[in-house]
């Protein structure tokens, strides 16, 4: 639902409705490894919030079945690298986290020792002839970066541009940096992960799937994510309210779960939900009173782990009357009838007689997200999969 805050500066709809993905594309194990292989590394993907990364620990994280490590120095500063090390090969994180003394990396197996900024340092036991140089042993890197408190790696060699579908500068009225995670929800849904993302891009299915969000959010009753997708929206149009039946915010009881967040303008208040789409990782839903972060992971060709953190300013937290199920429970349940939806997909995209489905005009972030996944793949992929 990427269109929610954008400007209603004209209709998206398309003015056709193309044929969507072959339906291989959603369960053949080929499309899946060449996915992994060259569209995961070249992008930038969610690895969690900067305060699970203590200051002189080790963070194991994988991406694409690569296996990686999040470096947290004694200073707090973060690196990442390749989790292997340049003698034989051993691993060096072998936990989930484990701490090491701020300063040196040691491998398990034979000692070698790296700076936290992965040169190495020591070849321990082992002596090295004149023809080693510990300039070249150093640890791979990996790109990392942070933005409004959430940490993202990319495995390209030549990272691409950061770039949140809304712009980088979306959320800076949100106190981001100060949000702490209040809860989690997760989820392994029997569907492909590309089923999740197309799920995410329409509304189509909203006042079906979602009666009760459909309630909250009137413009979803219409199957829309945004007043400018209606045929007779005219750019000179008056916004309706957002929410219905005056609801402040996305909890079950309507109201804040705490105070409304102080630098936000009037127009992000009345928007009452900025999503923010990071392909092909996580997308953000910013609302007055709290953000939540859903993380989308692929672990085979029909499975993918959804996994969802709602944030809060610690104040928030801190309140005596601060009932986290009011504000969890609505999205959540959000979430579960999305995720069932996205499990029907998955079943009934297997039929043989199913090759490609066509999309309609509404679907335009469907067919821009479809798009974004082939730009990624070799030009002949999608007729090599019919
Ligand atoms: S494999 Fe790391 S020190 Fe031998
Ligand atoms: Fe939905």
């Amino acid at each position: 639902m990427t269109s929610a805050s954008l400007p209603p500066a004209a209709s998206p709809l398309l003015d056709h409705s193309p044929a969507s993905l072959p339906a291989r594309s959603y369960y053949d194990p080929t499309w899946f490894e060449l996915e992994q292989r060259l569209l995961w590394p070249k992008t930038w993907i969610y690895a969690g919030r900067v305060a699970e990364f203590v200051a002189g620990t080790l963070n194991r994280r994988s991406i694409a079945g690569e296996n990686l490590m999040v470096v947290c120095d004694d200073t707090g500063h973060l690196r990442a690298f390749h989790n292997t090390c340049r003698h034989r090969g051993s691993e060096l994180c072998v936990a989930q986290t484990q701490s090491f003394n701020g300063k040196l990396i040691r491998c398990p197996y034979h000692a070698w020792a790296y700076s936290a900024s992965g040169a190495l340092v020591s070849t321990a036991f082992g002596t090295p002839s004149d023809d080693f140089t510990k300039a070249d042993h150093a640890l791979f890197p990996v790109a990392l970066k942070v933005w409004n408190g959430f940490v993202f790696l990319c495995l390209a060699d030549e990272a691409p541009a950061f770039e949140p579908d809304l712009g980088t500068e979306i959320l800076n009225n949100w106190p981001m940096n100060d949000l702490v995670v209040g809860h989690v929800f997760q989820k392994r849904l029997a569907c492909n992960w590309k089923v999740f993302w197309e799920n995410y891009n329409e509304c189509l299915h909203c006042p079906g799937v979602h009666p009760v969000l459909s309630q909250r959010v009137p413009i979803y009753q219409q199957g829309l994510m945004a007043p400018n997708e209606a045929r007779s929206w005219s750019p000179s149009a008056l916004p309706a309210p957002a929410l219905g039946d005056g609801a402040e915010t996305w909890t079950v009881s309507g109201k804040l779960c705490g105070p409304p967040f102080t630098r936000l303008t009037e127009q992000e208040r009345a928007e009452a939900h900025t999503f923010v789409t990071l392909y092909p990782s996580l997308y953000l839903v910013a609302h007055a009173d709290y953000v939540r972060a859903v993380t989308v992971i692929p672990i085979s060709p029909e499975e993918t782990l959804l996994r969802a953190e709602w944030l809060f300013l610690p104040d928030t937290l801190a309140q005596s009357s601060f009932d986290v199920s009011d504000v969890t429970d609505f999205a959540t349940q959000v979430m579960k009838e999305d995720g069932e939806a996205c499990e029907i997909n998955q079943r009934g995209l297997k039929s043989s007689k199913f090759t490609h489905g066509r999309l309609m005009p509404e679907e335009f972030d469907v067919y821009g997200f479809q798009q974004w996944v082939l730009s990624f793949l070799p030009k002949d992929t999608e007729a090599g999969f019919k």
